[in-house]
């Protein structure tokens, strides 16, 4: 597959907590259930005709949670990135990490790190992980980066730099497909520049849950729905 002609999904991976309170189990244990849904979606994406794959591991706000339970997904975050490295090069994923990188524990970062460079050659998935992530603060750093620069007055132009200055800070191309497990239908500041013609699809399954049929089911969604970006329709119409 070249680059540029998959699909862009992103996933808000919510319902770990739920997962876990109905077990009768702590929230933690549904985080680590989590991660081994990350790997069924990485392990199913370039078969479904997905090129870059942005996961919502961590929000900016999440930091608002009790200190055990941040420095529990911290921990899982870490086991993760130095687990699955291995196996991400196996699978020629290439690892790239969005947010803010000041915040996050030294050995998170420094493991983060390694492993954008040990998959950087990967070319059957681009793997973008959103910890410490906040669309609002992405767009307010895009726009710093314009201060002092020539800034067009002319929307268009506008965009297109505002478009480049994201880019230059490591955010993705526009998101085809966004889903959110665990039947929340909002966008908690993930990707509010990108999903500007996203299609939505919610499903009430757990994060825990999901795996790569329900991922396929998704994509199938996708490609019934018709995107006009503002055009007609180019269907022919129903008769009668
Ligand atoms: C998503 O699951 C994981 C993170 C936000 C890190 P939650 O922890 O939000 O699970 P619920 O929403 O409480 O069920
Ligand atoms: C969004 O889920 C963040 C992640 C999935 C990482 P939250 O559970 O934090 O979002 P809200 O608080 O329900 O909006
Ligand atoms: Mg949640």
């Amino acid at each position: 597959m070249s680059r540029g002609s998959g699909l862009h999904v992103a996933i808000i991976m919510d319902g770990n907590g739920r997962w876990a309170r109905e077990r009768g189990l702590p929230r933690t244990r549904g985080h680590r259930a989590g991660a081994a849904a990350v790997r069924r979606v990485v392990e199913a994406s370039p078969g479904l005709g997905v090129e870059t794959l942005t996961l919502y591991a961590f929000s900016a706000d999440n930091w608002k949670r009790p200190r055990p339970e941040v420095n529990a997904l911290m921990r899982l975050l870490h086991r993760y990135l130095r687990t699955e490295t291995a196996e991400l090069v196996e699978r020629g994923v290439r690892l790239k990490l969005l947010g803010r990188r000041d915040r996050l524990p030294t050995r998170v970062l420094k493991a983060a790190v390694d492993a954008e460079h040990a998959t950087r050659d990967g070319d059957h998935l681009d793997l973008q992980l959103a910890i410490d992530y906040s669309a609002r603060d992405a767009l307010v750093r895009a726009a710093e980066l314009l201060r002092g620069s020539q800034v067009p007055v002319c929307p268009d132009r506008f965009t297109h730099a505002l478009s480049r200055a994201m880019n230059a800070q490591g955010a993705p191309r526009d998101v085809d497909l966004l889903i959110r497990t665990s039947g929340e239908e909002r966008l908690s500041d993930f990707l509010l520049w990108e999903c500007a013609y996203a299609e939505f699809v919610f499903t009430p399954t757990l994060w825990p849950d999901f795996g790569g049929e329900d991922l396929e089911r998704a994509v199938e969604v996708f490609h019934r729905r018709e995107r006009r970006f503002g055009g007609l329709s180019t269907r022919p119409a129903a008769a009668g």
